[in-house]
Parts: structure tokens; C-alpha cells; sequence
């Protein structure tokens, strides 16, 4: 998509659509847009309630095809996320078109910047997997701001993250037939190619010699062989400590030996939700290069019952040594993570966050696309993540991570099981990870059910893969590298 900042008069814009908004029930432009709102909230036929869209083509004293004006609602309620909404709404009323243009409300670089996101990710398709391709013209997008506190870098910072959104959003909607662990190894190879990123993968032999006995044992049931990602950007100063992404990568969690019932069972293909976002953010730091150091991990695993496959009741040793039993084999993230989280330490860290499609238990606590679960060791760096959540919409709400929840892990056959059962599932998942966190500050953010949209009904995502957290992340690492 090519997109514009255009510093001039929208009243020239010769495209197909101008796109401006209102608030419900107010009208504070000038000129054309005045009279045309003017009239159409007298007439009763629009007032701005949110997301709604009034059509008016052609609009005298514009040369823009058509005008469109789209509601954010009232004013008192309305947050940053609305004008994301609307913009998302606006576009994909707009996808048969070639050429459009945003007007910004009212030129502050705040409500430009949810505008703009929001117009980039309601502008997806997923038609990969399509044989005949619906058309799709839309490849020019610009917006019309006056701030001078806004340049085009802005705009190009904002659609590197969205892209990065976009490509997690496909890696979720591939099926798991197609998306095995070393499909997505080989993406992340591509990315890191393309984006001057080094990208290692870790072969099984190579698992095995690290002793990851929590990860192996979860993709032992399955064909599609397990792999570990690890990739490093290097922005910062050579001795900067990096920090370090892990994220869960199942590519299909059918439960394994403790199969799961299968309705909705095909949403499971985006169990790697986590991966997919940690991997995403290869090309936008490549992009961006902020002046720090990064490291992603994502293990990368398929869980499956076989003949092969491990058992309830196995007791598996990880990489840090520690015995875990095997209470479900459906509680696997926490498994291939426990291994990847003790890697972490070898990068002494001065930060490690986690993030995967940890527990439906997270989903019951916090409802389903409306905010991502965050527990951790270190109040600060949750701090931080939950302040990038709020600046890139994508919310965190923390839980607590007390002694009391561990406690419910204890068994006396291992050090600790991997399930404590129903009630505080989220916070349990979470505590079993604490066991492997030594060393670092840590932070976990559960993105069950965040990964995939079901609805099909939200403005700017679609039915499907979200690509839920690599805005966050992103936001948050460029907080971290000064970056506004
Ligand atoms: N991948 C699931 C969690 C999940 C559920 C993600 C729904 C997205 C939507 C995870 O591996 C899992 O199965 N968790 C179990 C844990 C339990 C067995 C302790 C769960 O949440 O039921
Ligand atoms: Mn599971
Ligand atoms: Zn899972």
C-alpha cells in the first residue's frame, strides 16, 4: 500500500473517496464538510454514531468521487480506539476503490495516528488460499493532516507496524497443514533475509543437546518434527543487554492424548499466535532499526496424539533441570516455554516477555478481543507494557502472580505439575512459567483468544487471525528506544 501524508488543501483531492469524520451530534468543520454534515443531520439520515458511514457522490466543491463522512460517536466516550474503529469501517466500505484520503479531524498527531492504523488494518485480505481472487484496487491511501509535529517517517513508522500486523494475521489464518514448525521456521529465515536480521534454527539434535525435555516430549506425537526460532537484532550498542521476546508457537493443538472435544477445534491452528507475533517483528525492526538490541525465541511445535506421543502422568525433565508430571497434555504451551524461557537467560537479558495463546482460563477472567492478560516479576516492565497496550490499543490487564497460586502446582511425584486445575487457570499457567525465569526480569502476556477474531463484526480486523500483540510489542520496544 502506498501511503501519503499530504500537507495541502483536501478541497484539490481528485482520488476516488475523501474520507473525513464527525462526532455524534457535532459539526465543528468549516466550508463544503460543514454544509454536507449540516445537511445530513438535519435531514435525519446521519449522525454520527459510531461507525457509521454517510455516502455522498460527487460532492459539489470537492473533486474527490465521492465524500465520506464516518461517525466516532459521542464525543464524552469516545477514545483513540474509535477513530481506529472508524477509520477501519471507512476503508473496508472503500476496498473496490483505487485511490483514497483521510481527513484528520483536527490535525493533532494523537488522532492521526489511531486514524492511520486503523485505515492500514481494515485495508487486509487473506487470499492465499483462494483459487479465484476477488478484485481488490485499493493500493493508494493518503492522509490530509496540517500538524507540523507530523511528517511522512511517522506514516512510514505506522505502516511498518501494521504490515507486521498484517503477515502475523496470515501466518494465524494458514492452517496447520501448510503452517508446520518448519514452514514458519522457514518464514522467519525469509524474513530475517530480507531484512538484514540473523535468524538461527534450532534442529532437534540440536534441542536434544540443550537437554529441553519439556519441549521435545510436547511434539512427540507428531510428524511435523519440533524446532526452536532464534532470532537477534542488533540496534543497540554492542554490549547493551538485549531484550528478549519468547513466544508460544504450537502450530496445531488438537490437545494431544488429552484431545480436545472438537468443536471450534480448527481455531487451534493459531495456537502459534505468540510465535507468529514475535516473528512479525523481524521486518518491522528491520524497518525501524531503533537503537537497541532485541532477541526473539519462539519453539515451534505441533502437539498430537500417537503411538508416539507423551502421556498424562509422564514426568518430563527441562532444560533447567527441574521434574515436571504431565497432569494434561493439553497444557503444552507452558511446557515448550518453560525450555525457551530458561534459553532466554543465556542472553542476559535486562528484560524477557513472553506472550502466547496460554489458557482459555485467561479468556473466562478477561472476555474474548478485549484485552490480553499480564502477569510477571517485575512491576516496572508490566508498567511499561501495559502503557504500550493503551498507546497501540492493544490492552493488557494485569493479574497477580501471588505464592499462593504456585502452591497449587506442587505434586508429590516431580517438582511441579503442569496443571493446577480450573479455578485461576491463567495465573497458574503463569506461575508454572515463573519456575523458569531465573535470573531476569520477566513478564507474561496471555493472548488467548486475542489471536482470532471470531465475530467477523470488529471494523478494523476480520474474521480470523488478528495479529494481536506485534503492535504491542512494537510500541512497547520503541518506548524502550526512545522513540516517540
Ligand atoms: N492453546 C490452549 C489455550 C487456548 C484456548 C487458546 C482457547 C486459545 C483459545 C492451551 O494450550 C490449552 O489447551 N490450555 C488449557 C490448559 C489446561 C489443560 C490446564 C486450557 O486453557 O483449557
Ligand atoms: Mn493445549
Ligand atoms: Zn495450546
Amino acid at each position: 500500500m502506498n501511503c501519503k501524508l499530504q500537507k495541502g488543501g483536501f478541497e484539490d483531492y481528485a482520488g476516488d473517496a475523501l474520507i473525513a469524520f464527525t462526532y455524534q451530534n457535532e459539526n465543528r468543520y468549516k466550508g463544503t464538510l460543514k454544509k454536507v454534515i449540516d445537511n445530513a443531520m438535519k435531514s435525519g439520515r446521519f449522525i454520527g454514531e459510531k461507525n457509521e458511514l454517510f455516502q455522498v457522490f460527487p460532492c459539489d466543491d470537492l473533486k474527490s468521487g465521492r465524500l465520506i463522512i464516518v461517525g466516532l460517536g459521542k464525543r464524552s466516550i469516545a477514545d483513540l480506539d474509535s477513530i481506529r474503529k472508524a477509520a477501519g469501517a471507512a476503508i473496508k466500505a472503500v476496498r473496490k476503490l483505487k485511490k483514497v484520503a483521510f481527513v484528520s479531524i483536527d490535525d493533532s498527531r494523537k488522532t492521526l495516528s489511531p486514524m492511520i492504523e486503523g485505515a492500514l488494518l481494515g485495508s487486509y485480505r487473506f487470499d492465499i488460499l483462494k483459487t479465484t481472487k476477488k478484485k481488490f484496487e485499493l493500493n493508494r491511501i493518503s492522509f490530509f493532516s496540517g500538524s507540523p509535529a507530523i511528517g511522512q517517517v511517522q506514516i512510514d513508522r505506522l505502516q511498518a507496524m501494521v504490515e507486521g500486523t498484517l503477515f502475523a494475521r496470515d501466518l494465524v489464518n494458514l492452517p496447520a497443514n501448510i503452517l508446520t514448525p518448519a514452514k514458519l521456521a522457514a518464514e522467519a529465515k525469509k524474513l530475517g533475509r530480507e531484512n538484514g536480521i540473523s535468524v538461527k534454527e534450532l534442529s532437534e539434535a540440536e534441542l536434544k543437546r540443550l537437554k529441553m525435555g519439556a519441549l521435545l516430549s510436547v511434539g512427540k506425537g507428531s510428524e511435523n518434527r519440533p524446532r526452536m526460532i532464534v532470532w537477534e537484532y542488533h540496534g543497540g550498542r554492542k554490549n547493551d543487554k538485549p531484550i528478549v521476546l519468547v513466544g508460544k508457537g504450537v502450530t496445531f493443538d488438537s490437545g494431544g492424548i488429552s484431545l480436545k472435544q472438537p468443536q471450534g477445534m480448527e481455531a487451534m491452528k493459531g495456537d502459534m499466535g505468540g510465535a507468529g507475533a514475535v516473528i512479525s517483528l523481524i521486518p518491522v525492526l528491520g524497518k525501524l532499526k531503533p537503537k537497541i538490541n532485541v532477541v526473539g525465541i519462539t519453539p515451534l511445535v505441533e502437539n498430537m496424539p500417537s503411538g508416539m506421543a507423551y502421556r498424562p502422568g509422564d514426568v518430563l525433565t527441562a532444560s533447567n533441570g527441574k521434574t515436571i508430571e504431565v497432569i494434561s497434555t493439553d497444557a503444552e504451551g507452558r511446557l515448550i516455554l518453560a525450555d525457551a524461557l530458561v534459553y532466554a537467560a543465556k542472553f542476559k537479558p535486562k528484560m524477557v516477555v513472553d506472550i502466547a495463546t496460554l489458557t482459555g482460563a485467561c479468556m473466562v477472567a478477561l472476555g474474548v478481543h478485549i484485552c490480553a492478560g499480564v502477569m510477571g516479576t517485575d512491576q516496572q516492565l508490566i508498567d511499561q507494557l501495559v502503557k504500550a497496550g493503551d498507546q497501540s490499543g492493544e490492552r493488557l490487564w494485569q493479574l497477580p502472580l501471588w505464592r499462593e497460586y504456585g502452591e497449587l502446582l506442587k505434586t508429590p511425584v516431580a517438582d511441579i505439575k503442569n496443571s493446577g486445575g480450573r479455578f485461576g487457570g491463567a495465573i497458574i499457567a503463569g506461575s508454572f512459567l515463573s519456575n523458569f525465569t531465573d535470573g531476569y526480569k520477566w513478564a507474561h502476556v496471555d493472548i488467548a483468544g486475542m489471536d482470532n477474531e471470531e465475530s467477523g463484526n470488529h471494523p478494523y480486523r476480520y474474521k480470523g487471525g488478528t495479529g494481536w500483540g506485534v503492535r504491542l510489542l512494537a510500541r512497547f520496544i520503541l518506548n524502550k528506544a526512545g522513540v516517540k
